[in-house]
């Protein structure tokens, strides 16, 4: 090989490098772009329409520590992923969320009728989902309500 044909050489390869450095940053900036972007999009919850139906319903297990240890099992195997170990809203699953997923530790959602939380839990709505078949026992459903009641 004489002495040009190594300079061209190793100038389409300087060439072929610098292309590829640019295409790189490119995808590494949209990555950190729409990251950024999902972590800002999240909108904040709606509050939830109970109707009197549920809101009157009575809880047959209130504060009964045996029904908050099954809730908490039950809470490990559906709830966590999204909800966090200590119901902050935090799971892996959570920025994923187009709706921002509030801490069952927050007064506003304690405040809430047991009957309202059994209905969020059961019914579901948008990317909650629906417990309904999952959790079909009465007393599973209210030990879900009672262990989350206990992480306040
Ligand atoms: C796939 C993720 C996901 C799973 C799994 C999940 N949730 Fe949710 N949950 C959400 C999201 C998102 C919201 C907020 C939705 C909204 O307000 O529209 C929510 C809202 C709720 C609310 C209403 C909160 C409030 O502020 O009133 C309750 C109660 C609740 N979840 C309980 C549970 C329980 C109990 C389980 C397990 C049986 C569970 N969730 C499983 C995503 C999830």
């Amino acid at each position: 090989m004489d002495e040009n044909r190594v300079i061209n050489l190793k100038k389409r390869i300087m060439k072929n490098v610098s292309v590829l450095l640019k295409g790189l940053s490119v995808v590494i900036c949209l990555i950190a772009l729409s990251s950024f972007v999902s972590a800002q999009d999240q909108k904040a919850a709606a509050a939830w329409k109970i109707s009197a139906e549920f809101t009157a319903k009575k809880n047959p297990a209130k504060g009964d520590a045996a029904s908050v240890n099954v809730g908490k099992n039950l809470y490990a195997k559906h709830c966590k992923s999204c909800h966090g170990g200590a119901g902050l809203g935090d799971g892996p699953k959570a920025s994923s969320m187009k709706t921002k997923i509030s801490s069952f530790k927050d007064a506003k959602f304690q405040a809430q009728v047991d009957g309202a939380i059994y209905y969020e839990i059961v019914k579901g709505r948008d990317e909650m989902p629906a417990f309904d078949k999952k959790v079909a026992e009465e007393d599973d459903r209210w030990a879900l309500v009672n262990f989350v009641r206990s992480l306040k």
